[in-house]
């Protein structure tokens, strides 16, 4: 019998699939005291309840009225969550979605690449000298904190404050189990985030604003221009979507290609292109692992009746390793065509920045292949984040 998976076990987190694909074999859909829910595992069953309506994202939304029940207040945190996009249903969702979904879009990603490249090419000009990095810490942190800065139109030298915040508020959104005070980190990490974006948003003369920060305050809400502190909470999400991921894409991915020479090789001599490259990280070990939903009506599911309010968990790394749907799914094949994977998700919550985390992962890619050629991993054993949804490491020394 396979022990449940939990990610507070350092062996559970160094190498979940260990026991996620065994379960994944031997069924579809397992209960986990450890975390508290559900899990599904394959990839129809995933990507099948990803577009199920009888789930819902509306996490925040219950837990805040579970606390108001107990007479608690649900305090900032909740407040603030209860804007995101991904913790609604439609179609509130799809009115805060499209309020903010043409900045990431095929154009305004195609106006922001050459910002991406500049950057990319700033970070390697800073850790070239010295002939060693941490790939994670002075390449994989900056590089999307930078390219969201410049999206929302915020000073770069703030940049490494919104890190910092945002790495306190995932304490709190489903990753970390183990720290006592994770709500009330993330809750001060909140109100300083909203403040900081309130007085940004205050600074900003809106008309003529190319800006995200512009974008949303001139968009409405609710029959009513979005207020400064709406308009923060909007970007505080966004914020928060779109650094840990990419982080977490570089480096798994980056450790999968330096850890197949003959594919960093292929990089190296531009035989293997750094899009299909990209795909196969994501699919082979993508930085989101898990995504939660609670159930909205009872319905049956593999013989289980599921209450309101139960939690599932949608197991996107297991079912990115489904050998139903991948040939050969354990195998590191970078020049794979079939780039159908789970790991942005599906349906109505399918990622809104995969085109510009796609972006910003193909051009570090081709510029650390192109300037540091011989880059290598320093043998190390990674430390892993203690995270249900989140698969990353706290650091990739590497030798160039
Ligand atoms: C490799 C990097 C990334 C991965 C693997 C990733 C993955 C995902 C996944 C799996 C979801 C679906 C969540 C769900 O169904 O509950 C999602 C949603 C989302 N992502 Fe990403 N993401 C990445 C990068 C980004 C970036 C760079 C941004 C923006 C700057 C971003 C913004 C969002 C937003 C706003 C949503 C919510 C969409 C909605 O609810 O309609 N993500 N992402």
């Amino acid at each position: 019998m396979l022990p449940d998976y939990d990610p507070r076990h350092l062996a559970h987190r160094r190498a979940p699939l260990d026991l996620l694909s065994p379960l994944r074999e031997a069924t579809p859909f397992a209960h986990n005291p450890a975390i508290g829910g559900w899990m599904l595992l394959r990839f129809d069953d995933v990507q099948e309840a990803l577009r199920d309506q009888r789930l819902s994202n509306a996490r925040i939304q219950s837990y805040a009225a579970h606390l108001r029940q107990r007479g608690e207040d649900p305090g900032p945190i909740a407040d603030s969550l209860a804007h995101w996009m991904v913790f609604n249903d439609p179609p509130r969702q799809m009115e805060l979605r499209l309020m903010v979904a043409k900045t990431f879009g095929t154009r305004s990603m195609a106006r922001l690449q050459a910002s991406i490249e500049e950057i990319v090419h700033r970070l390697l000009d800073r850790i070239e000298p010295a002939g060693q990095a941490d790939l994670i810490a002075d390449f994989a942190v900056p590089l999307p904190t930078l390219v969201i800065a410049r999206l929302l139109g915020i000073p770069e030298a703030d940049a490494p404050m919104l890190k910092v915040w945002s790495d306190e508020i995932a304490l709190f959104v489903g990753t970390s189990l183990d720290i006592a005070d994770r709500r009330q980190r993330a809750e001060r990490a909140v109100l300083a985030m909203r403040s900081y974006l309130q007085e940004q948003a205050a600074c900003r003369t809106i008309d003529t604003d190319g800006t995200l920060i512009g974008t949303i305050l001139r968009a409405d809400l609710d029959g009513h221009p979005v207020t400064a502190s709406e308009a923060a909470d909007i970007a505080l999400s966004i914020i928060f979507a779109g650094h840990e991921t990419t982080t977490h894409l570089l480096g798994n991915g980056l450790r999968q290609l330096l850890s197949h020479p003959d594919a960093w090789q292929r990089l190296v001599d531009r035989q293997l292109s750094p899009e299909d490259a990209v795909e196969e990280c994501l699919r082979f070990e993508g930085p989101v692992n898990a995504v939660a939903r609670v159930v909205r009506e009872p319905h049956e599911r593999f013989g289980q009746l599921l209450q309101p309010g139960e939690r599932l968990f949608l197991m996107l790394g297991a079912a990115n390793r489904d050998p139903r749907r991948f040939e050969e799914p354990d195998t590191f094949r970078p020049d794979r065509r079939d780039h159908r994977h789970l790991a942005f998700g599906f349906g109505t919550h399918f990622c809104l920045g995969a085109l510009l985390a796609r972006l910003e992962a193909t051009t570090a890619i081709a510029a650390l292949a192109d300037r540091l050629p011989n880059l290598r991993l320093l043998p190390a054993e990674p430390d892993w984040l203690d995270s249900i949804v989140l698969r990353g490491m706290l650091s990739l020394p590497a030798t160039f």
